[in-house]
């Protein structure tokens, strides 16, 4: 186990590269499972959540071969093998091996998913969609049984709107038969990445990225090659780390019209951005004002950017109140701002930032996955070293996070934890 260390106040220059979008990449790993043949997926990134999804598919007898950012599965071989704990525990999106296998084999047993902490994340939409479409489902000791003698298409109405539940029902009708509607589906550019390798290996569907979302199931899907969209969040976070510390920072391989609400944000508060075809160039002038932001379905304020932006807030002039009406309890990385002295109360839903403070370097966990990226952007800031525990999480979303941030000028490095320490982290 490590832990990362941050040298604050170096200033950040130059350009980083996004890679591919792990929301997608989590989601398409297990589509391939609903094809006959070879399906190849470029523009990956190396993040732990690829690691598992694809030591998974293995698991079900999928051949997979990587190959720098590329990976080509066969699912030819693949079966309904029990999927009950282990790896399925240690990330959300292990959920999609329902959607997927069902979709394929009219059954599977798949363990319930773990993933970040925040609050509760139940899954009935999920299971409302694959019982529309004829599965019998149950939960016996922390795994879902999932069954059906054939799937047959259906009108779902989704009574929350769910990236998870829009993406599993889609991968679940895509081979059933006749036609699904899903209606107050999610509008996520992951869902349309999912959709786009779907339509690539055959199926049929219309509406993704609308919240109508409707399917003519098809028998058979086949391989094909399938690019990956840039990740919006890693995108963010490097947006954020700019505007916290940047001089001129070049975020290339983005599609900004994904980052709109966080460059709309940015620019309120006083930021110099430039939207280029690829690239967005952040150059910080001035004194940052404080805003208000309430995170939002697609295309409103993404969660995932919450708490990052909290962080950079804390160098805002002003009090600014943040909202996450998604995921109520997301703020578990506001004690550890705390202890680096920014001034942050929680208030329900909301965190309530006064701002500006000069962060210090002190030690902190990252608790979650965005948590990690908060506490990497305060560690940017503060005054002297910041000492990061929890880099789990960190892997699990970004790729050569100290490679990117150093090429800009960054001072961090990771360093492995004593015996000692990391008796202490296991036992808090
Ligand atoms: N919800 C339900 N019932 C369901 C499903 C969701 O009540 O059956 C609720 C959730 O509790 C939450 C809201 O609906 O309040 C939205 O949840 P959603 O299903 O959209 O989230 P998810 O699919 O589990 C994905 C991302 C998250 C991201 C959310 C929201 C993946 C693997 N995860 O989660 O990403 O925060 O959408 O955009 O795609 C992250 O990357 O750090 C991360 C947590």
């Amino acid at each position: 186990m490590e832990k990362l260390f941050v040298e604050g106040g170096k200033k950040l220059n130059g350009r980083v590269h996004i890679g591919g979008a792990k929301n997608s990449a989590v989601a398409l790993l297990p589509a391939t499972i609903l094809a006959d043949s070879e399906v190849t997926i470029e523009g990956l990134p190396d993040i732990s959540d690829v690691e598992t999804l694809s030591a998974l598919l293995e698991d079900i007898g999928g051949v997979v071969t990587k190959e720098d950012h590329a990976i080509k599965i066969d699912p030819s071989q693949m079966m309904a093998m029990p999927l009950p704990n282990g790896k399925v525990k240690t990330l959300r999106a292990s959920y999609y091996f329902m959607g997927a296998m069902l979709g394929r084999f009219k059954k599977a047993v798949v363990g319930l998913p773990g993933g970040c902490h925040l609050g509760p994340r139940p899954i009935d939409q999920h299971i409302k969609g694959f019982e529309a479409l004829g599965a019998e489902v149950s939960n016996e000791q922390g795994a879902i049984y999932l069954r059906a003698k054939e799937l047959k298409g259906a009108r779902i109405y989704m009574d929350v709107v769910s990236v998870g539940a829009t993406i599993n029902i889609m991968l679940a009708a895509v081979r059933a038969k006749g036609k699904t509607v899903i209606e107050n589906a999610a509008k996520e550019p992951e869902i349309i990445d999912v959709a786009t390798l779907l339509t690539s290996m055959g199926a049929k569907i219309k509406g993704a990225g609308t919240d109508v979302i409707r399917i003519e199931g098809v028998d058979q899907l086949s391989g094909c090659m399938h690019t990956i969209i840039p990740d919006r969040i890693e995108a963010g976070t490097y947006t954020i780390m700019a505007a916290a510390q940047g001089e001129e920072v070049y975020i290339d391989n983005v599609i900004p019209q994904h980052l709109e609400p966080l460059i709309a944000k940015l620019r309120e508060m006083g930021i110099d951005i430039t939207e280029d075809e690829e690239s967005l160039i952040i150059r910080p002038k001035k004194a940052l004002s404080a805003v208000d932001i309430k995170t939002l379905v697609h295309p409103g304020f993404p969660t995932d950017l919450q708490q990052p932006f909290t962080s950079l807030l804390t160098k805002a002039e002003g009090t600014a109140i943040v909202t996450d009406t998604i995921y109520s309890a997301r703020f578990k990385h506001i004690d550890e701002l705390r202890r680096m002295n920014a001034k942050i109360k929680v208030e329900g839903a909301s965190a309530i930032v006064q701002g500006p403070v000069q962060l210090q370097g002190a030690k902190v966990r990252a608790t979650d996955l965005r948590a990690g990226a908060a506490l990497v952007v305060a560690g940017l800031i503060a005054d002297g070293v910041t000492e990061i525990t929890g880099l789990e999480h960190i892997d699990r979303g970004y790729e050569n996070l100290i490679e990117k941030l150093e090429s800009l000028g960054a001072k961090i490095w990771r360093e492995s934890m004593t015996k000692e320490e990391m008796l202490t982290y296991q036992n808090n």
